[in-house]
Formats: structure tokens, sequence, C-alpha cells
């Protein structure tokens, strides 16, 4: 596992952004696994930016996000698919056909995460995925629990982030109560892995998922037995380690 540690939140998106530019240059139709939340934000501008200087093309890129509500509708602007259009994909020159999302308006969840599996067997297994961090250890949306889920699965999400997403909503029955993610062993079958993590209230998560014992009560922590791991920070979220 390396770990960089950058002085700011826009330079380390800079340094997450440029080691997904590398992937790309190096293999242009390559399978971004990509992440949303608000970390990446950073890492998704620097990118169009670089689209937009000439540098990078995003036009044989296949990607696979790592989780969607179940429920919500692409057009949904809570939706994982909207959140994608509209920092990424509507700004570069990704054909939207390769780009993949969980399909948050499949009922049957047995359906929609075999589905979601074969989609990224198809595309012979995710080159990079990018990574955000929760406050409490999550990756995707897989939570801590008391062992590690290995394929994309569908979850219940806690009352917590029920209540908390509620204000983006007009009514407590929208609220989505269950998600869709890669599981922890399709995250851990990507060839290489950046994770993003930035600000003081991840300082205490990154100082137990990457220096402490590795278990499913902090999710993140399994990938300090990736192979290929690189794990970006400012310097806030570094201060501990
Ligand atoms: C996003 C995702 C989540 C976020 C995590 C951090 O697709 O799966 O695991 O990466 O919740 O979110 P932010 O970046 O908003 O702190």
């Amino acid at each position: 596992m390396r770990i960089i540690k950058t002085e700011s939140y826009d330079a380390a998106s800079r340094a997450c952004a440029n080691l997904i530019m590398a992937q790309i240059v190096t293999k242009p139709d390559c399978v971004l696994g990509l992440a949303t939340g608000s970390t990446p934000i950073g890492t998704y501008e620097n990118l169009v930016r670089m689209y937009k200087d000439g540098d990078i093309s995003f036009a044989a890129v296949n990607s696979v996000n790592l989780d969607e509500y179940k429920g919500l509708s692409p057009e949904n602007d809570q939706s994982y698919r909207y959140f994608m259009n509209d920092h990424l994909f509507s700004h570069v020159d990704i054909d939207i056909k390769k780009t993949n999302v969980p399909n948050g308006l499949e009922p049957d969840a047995n359906k929609a995460c075999e589905d979601y599996e074969e989609i990224i067997k198809k595309l012979g297994g995710i080159d990079l995925q990018l990574l955000g961090l929760g406050p409490n250890g999550h990756i995707g949306f897989n939570e801590p629990c008391d062992e590690f889920v290995k394929k994309t699965h569908c979850v219940d999400l806690t009352q917590s982030t029920i209540e908390a997403n509620s204000r983006f909503f007009a009514s407590m029955d929208e609220v989505p109560k269950q998600a869709y993610t890669m599981g922890i062993q399709t995250i851990m079958n990507a060839r290489k892995v950046v994770l993003i993590a930035t600000g003081k209230n991840k300082a205490e998560t990154v100082k137990k998922a990457f220096f402490g014992p590795i278990t499913p009560s902090v999710p993140a922590s399994i990938l300090q037995l990736h192979p290929d791991c690189t794990v970006v920070l400012d310097a806030d979220a570094a201060s501990l380690v």
C-alpha cells in the first residue's frame, strides 16, 4: 500500500486525477471503477480540465460505478447516475453507453446485483477502482459489520443515513431505504485501487483503516491486503499517521 500525503484538498484531487490520467494514457480502453460523494468532485474537475486541455480522451473508456440507491431513477438528482453525468460524463467524450451504474430501478435485488457482476465480468474486470472513505470506514455501501460481504449486494441503509438524506426529498416516503453496492471482493478484484480521503473528520478513520487491524468492523482495512493500492490524503486526513 502506498500513501501519498499532499498539502490540501486541491493537491490531493490533482494527485488522484494524475493517477487516473496515467491509467487512461497507458490503456485508453481501460475499465474505470468510479465513486460518488463529495471527496472525488475535485478529482473529476481535474479530469474534465485534462480532457479540455487535450491531454486525455475518454472515448474508449468503460466505467462501472460502485453503488446506487435502490428505487431512484437516473433523472432523480439524488441518484448516483445523475451525479456522474453532472460531474464527469456530460463534460468529457465518454460514450454514455459504456458507462455503468447499478440499476436502481430494478426491483429484484438478486437480479440487479447478478446483472452488475456480469457486466463487470464481461468487461474483463476493473483496471482502476476509485474509492472514497466513509467516516465509519465504509467503502461503497459496505458498512461496518461482522463479516466482509463479497459480491455486489443490496444493503439496508441505516436509520441515521435515511434521516440524513431526508433533507433532499419532499417526503420521508421518497427517501431510499436500500442501495445496491459492489461487494468487498468485487472491489478487491480491481487491478489497481486509488482511495482519496480528505479533511479532519477522516483522520481517525485513516489511522484505523490503514494502520490498524484488518477487520470487517472497518471495511476499508481490507485494502491493506490489496497488491496495488494507493491512498491519497490531504494534510488534515493524514494528521494522525
Ligand atoms: C460513493 C461511496 C461512498 C463514499 C463515502 C465518502 O460512491 O460509495 O462510500 O465514497 O461515503 O463520501 P464523501 O466523499 O462524501 O465523504
